[in-house]
């Protein structure tokens, strides 16, 4: 496929299609991923925008030197330091040496950290501009979207954003453009993105949203780093981070549980039989076998949050903890939720889930259930009534 997205405008990464896990084996991928890095040539001006993840960089810098000679980039545009975008930099460097670096004045430090070396870096902040033969670089400082370096480039003559992880997904395509994919498989993708990645920043989100908004730069092309771009009602993407940065979510609630000897599966099944009585929609989840970066997701999607755990050792089951740590690092917005479980005889499951909801930002808005070894048929009908006291609370 021709990688001129717009006259002058190349898109010019990778696309790793194998890719199993991200950020080391924190973030499952399942429908692959690509790094992209874009090329503006113009007169005598060929900027780099971003690059790609080490791996990758012989590849990368082939389909470069068939746009570009390396030695003629003038501009290296560091939107963010991660190394899944900047694995090329010493590799460009080495190229072209004299290339002016454009990054964030919080990108600074952190590209130095990578790249130790004396180089021609200019900083730049929002509203600066690099004039370059018919098109302009605008740039827009997004902190904690999602790192303190994070910067957005914008080309007005083209409408076209360059936001480096905002806005993208994991998902790798023949095709380049978000229009031409399945789109239930695409928003999938980049609301488990928002969910596992961006969520922690919710509230920065939404004031770098504004801040953008305000700035009343037009824009009809998002062209993130990872995923495909925006070019048709682009607008909608950015409403949608409004909204999960927000907590809008549907009215459901997603049930996450461990058992021994099933007895606390028991009780999860009892619940979601109370909550279906009140028309609730909820989704089950094993915490032992379920892929915690999908539960993230639909938790993003819903109001509600039950988690359940036997008491194993005065504490929890290990194979819950890793979703309890992601949920007390992701700090979800507006969720209600509350605690069950079984126990044999000291009891403190309960209290520890509710120690981990309430530092993940989840409202405890019930008390706990328990039931003692193997629930019977009256603590059964005692968790169809929690599952449907519980609705009431996602009005
Ligand atoms: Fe895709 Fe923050 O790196």
């Amino acid at each position: 496929m021709n990688s001129e997205i717009k006259t002058g405008i190349f898109c010019t990464g990778v696309t790793e299609w194998a890719l199993k896990y991200f950020h080391g084996h924190e973030l499952s991928i399942t429908r692959g991923t690509s790094y992209n890095a874009y090329l503006i040539k113009d007169g005598e001006f060929n900027v780099l925008i971003d690059s790609v993840k080490a791996p990758h960089v012989p590849e990368f810098l082939k389909k470069l030197e068939a746009i570009v000679p390396l030695d003629k980039i003038t501009h290296y545009v560091i939107n963010h330091t991660e190394p899944d975008h900047s694995g090329a930099f010493t590799a460009i460097m080495a190229k072209s040496p004299n290339a002016k670096i454009i990054c964030s004045r919080g990108g600074q430090k952190p590209l130095l950290r990578h790249y130790p070396g004396n180089w021609n870096i200019q900083p730049v902040k929002t509203g600066d501009e690099i004039k370059l033969h018919s098109k302009t670089l605008r740039f827009f400082e997004a902190q904690m979207l999602h790192w303190p370096d994070s910067m957005f480039t914008y080309c007005p003559e083209e409408k076209i954003l360059f936001p480096n992880d905002a806005f993208g997904q994991h998902y790798a395509s023949s095709s380049k453009f978000a229009d031409d994919v399945d789109q239930c498989e695409l928003w999938q993708e980049a609301m488990k993105y928002f969910a596992n990645i961006l969520t922690p920043f919710s509230g920065q989100i939404i004031n770098k949203v504004n801040d953008f908004s305000k700035l009343g730069w037009p824009v009809e092309m998002i062209c993130p780093s990872h995923g495909m771009i925006w070019r048709k009602n682009v607008t909608q993407i950015i409403e949608k981070y409004v909204e999960w940065a927000s907590g809008k979510a549907e009215p459901g609630v997603v049930i996450i549980y461990d058992t021994i000897w099933g007895g606390t599966e028991k009780m999860a099944r009892a619940i979601s039989r109370g909550l279906d009585s009140a028309n609730v929609q909820f989704r089950i989840f094993n915490a032992g076998t379920s892929d915690f970066n999908d539960v993230n997701t639909e938790i993003l999607k819903y109001k509600g949050v039950l988690i359940g755990c036997p008491t194993l050792n005065n504490s929890l089951m290990p194979t819950i903890a890793p979703f309890l740590e992601s949920l007390k690092g992701l700090r979800f917005v507006n969720k209600v939720g509350a605690a069950f479980g079984t126990y044999g005889w000291s009891g403190e499951g309960c209290a520890r889930l509710e120690e981990f909801m309430k530092s993940g930002n989840i409202s405890i808005v019930q008390q706990p259930i328990k039931a003692n070894y193997n629930p019977n048929e009256e603590d059964l009908a005692k968790c169809e009534q929690f599952g449907k006291d519980f609705a009431e609370h996602l009005k």
